[in-house]
């Protein structure tokens, strides 16, 4: 049977929330990565150094003890953010970053930044600390089509912040345009960007066509086959400009199966396998390690693991759900098969 060892890779975007969810979701991720840049999107933000401490350590308790996972920690912009905060982010030795989130792009984004040229002080002191600036990159502008946020942002937002500072390095979270993959090849070497399993493996017929599909909504929401086929060149390029952040992002089943169902994909589960089958049909399986477990501790600056994950090619079927009937979350490909698997 076919396998794959591939140094042990890192998530370098997660959602693992807190409280029950995070019990439920962490053990996916711990057994098969190393490490992950934990998302601070909770409810309420986790905004200050102590925060993220404190969130760490709830996390740290939602290890599997067998696990020698490591959650890396990032604070969430506000205009509220104090400048001697992202000093003490700095010297500490577990936030990792800062994510912005323009206020209502996304869940639990109402905390975020209406206006991004009112933190351009705080911008110049995460380039001044060397801090990277994770960034969900849509335009919240209500008219704009939700198709378009992403491109829009690009040409405007984003360009500007990378021409005024241009020693910030920035990730481009969750590229889902073939504008997104453009901008951040033609930018320099402080700019990357992370790619989901989704937008890897569907397009939006998976949402729409034949039936709205609500395991399939996340934003920024999945584009059309031109934009997919641009990730996934982009993503087995070998260019370490791009690499591995699932943003798995769970939700209770109820409220994604909902009239207004909430955003986000539910992937932990066979993270590392949906990105092996998207590189098989790409048929580039040997650029996976890199993408997987090279290019993002690059990046960020932090040792390559050691340890190392074997794949075997063989058929299972998704579960329908995880967890209990009060803490069901739905995930991606839910009853369907996945023809990697981790042994
Ligand atoms: O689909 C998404 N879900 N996109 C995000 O940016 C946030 C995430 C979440 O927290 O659920
Ligand atoms: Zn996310």
């Amino acid at each position: 049977m076919k396998t794959l060892t591939l140094i042990k890779p890192d998530d370098w975007h997660i959602h693992v929330r807190n409280g029950a969810i995070l019990k439920t979701v962490l053990p996916h991720t711990a057994k098969q990565f190393g490490r992950a840049i934990i998302m601070p999107n909770l409810k309420p933000p986790v905004t200050t150094v102590d925060q993220a401490q404190a969130y760490k350590t709830e996390i740290m308790a939602a290890i599997p003890v067998d696990s020698e996972f490591t959650p890396l920690m990032t604070l969430y912009l506000t205009t509220q953010t104090e400048l001697s905060e992202i000093k003490k982010a700095a010297e500490s030795s577990f936030v990792h970053a800062f994510k912005l989130y323009p206020a209502g792009a996304t869940t639990n984004s109402d905390s975020g930044v209406a206006d991004i040229s009112a933190i351009y002080p705080l911008l110049a002191e995460l380039e001044k600390y060397d801090l990277p600036l994770l960034i969900h990159g849509e335009v919240t502008d209500p008219t704009c089509d939700i198709f378009d946020r992403e491109q829009r942002f690009v040409e405007s937002s984003l360009t500007e912040i990378v021409n005024k500072f241009p020693n910030l390095r920035i990730v481009l979270e969750h590229v889902t345009t073939t504008d997104a993959v453009d901008f951040v090849l033609k930018a320099g070497p402080q700019v990357a960007a992370t790619i989901t399993p989704q937008h890897l493996l569907f397009n939006r017929n998976a949402l729409l066509a034949g039936g709205i599909r609500p395991h399939y909504y996340c934003l920024p929401i999945i584009k059309r086959e031109s934009h997919r086929q641009s990730l996934v060149n982009a993503a087995t390029s070998g260019n370490p400009k791009f690499f591995l952040g699932t943003d798995s992002a769970p939700h209770l089943t109820h409220t994604k199966e909902n009239a207004c169902g909430c955003a986000g994909c539910f992937s932990a589960h066979a993270a590392i396998e949906l990105y092996a089958e998207a590189f098989e049909q790409a048929d580039a399986l040997d650029k996976l390690e890199a993408f997987a477990s090279f290019y993002g501790s690059d990046f960020y600056r932090l040792p390559r693991n050691t340890a190392t994950i074997t794949l075997q090619q063989s058929t299972w079927t998704v579960p329908a759900s995880y967890g209990t009937d009060e803490v069901k979350i739905t995930p991606l490909k839910a009853g369907e098969e996945i023809h990697w698997k981790i042994i």
